[in-house]
């Protein structure tokens, strides 16, 4: 991992976000129902959050379902549903000992009330932890998401908590879901397609993107770092000129 030649310090990305695509495909090529595929990236995130540490990345958002994701047919909607649960119940211990905090992002109003009800368990118990900040998103859209968060501002003003004129740039993320969240440094999208789908619209406005061939179920940790080190080669200079 490159260091700042002035500190000594990691210059990676603080903050990756990744889209997790290719389960379907990688299930596909094996003759497998996409479900099987699902399961496969599902067990390739742990091995992620395990690498971020090492990595200096502090904060990991994923792309877990995404609010056009209900288009999809009703036996893989009810699949990954029934999978989300089952991790959460799988993996709350090893994220709660393990320095993770997790949160989830997305409207929550079309998720089952058991869902839920494990979603906000797990960000119960994992609230006092700072050592990774994982973030599912999940019945995630980022247009979605601004529009909610536009309707909570809207209500502000309204209400004369907010007055218009005071609404600049700094004001609009205070609304997002992701709140107390930093920018992205770099989002990374799976298996070739060249995409952003709505993730974290507002917020990769400066990120750098990186799209890979690799389908997400072969995703590895040595790959992220790859990236981790490309990125840290990279000058991000936001509009700026170089100095
Ligand atoms: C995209 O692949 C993937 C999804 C819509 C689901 C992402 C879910 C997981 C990786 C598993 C669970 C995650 C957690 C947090 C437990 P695709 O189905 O669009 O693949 P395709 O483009 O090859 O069809």
């Amino acid at each position: 991992m490159p260091k700042d030649p002035l500190n000594g310090e990691l210059c990676g990305p603080r903050h990756v976000a990744i889209i997790m695509d290719g389960n379907g495909r990688w299930a596909q090529a094996r003759g497998r129902p996409r479900l099987f595929g699902h399961h496969a990236g599902a067990r390739r995130v742990r091995e992620v959050v395990e690498a971020c540490p090492g990595l200096g990345i502090k904060y990991l958002t994923i792309f877990a379902f995404s609010t056009e994701n209900w288009k999809r047919t009703q036996v893989e909607v009810a699949g990954l549903m029934s999978l989300f649960k089952r991790y959460i119940i799988k993996e709350t211990r090893t994220f709660a000992e393990n320095g993770v905090r997790v949160r989830f992002i997305g409207d929550r109003v079309r998720l089952d009330a058991k869902l839920i009800e494990l979603m906000d368990q797990l960000e119960r118990e994992t609230a006092d932890n700072d050592l990774v900040h994982l973030t599912v998103a999940l019945n995630y859209g980022g247009r979605d998401e601004v529009a909610r968060a536009t309707k909570r501002l809207a209500k502000d003003v309204a209400e004369g908590k907010l007055r218009p004129e005071d609404v600049d740039e700094e004001t609009l993320p205070k609304y997002l879901d992701t709140r107390v969240l930093p920018d992205p440094d770099l989002v990374i999208r799976t298996s070739g397609e060249a995409r952003i789908s709505n993730f974290l619209l507002w917020q990769s406005a400066y990120s750098e993107y990186e799209f890979i061939d690799t389908l997400w179920p072969d995703f590895t940790a040595s790959e992220l770092e790859r990236l981790c080190k490309s990125y840290g080669s990279r000058e991000r200079r936001f509009g700026a000129v170089p100095t």
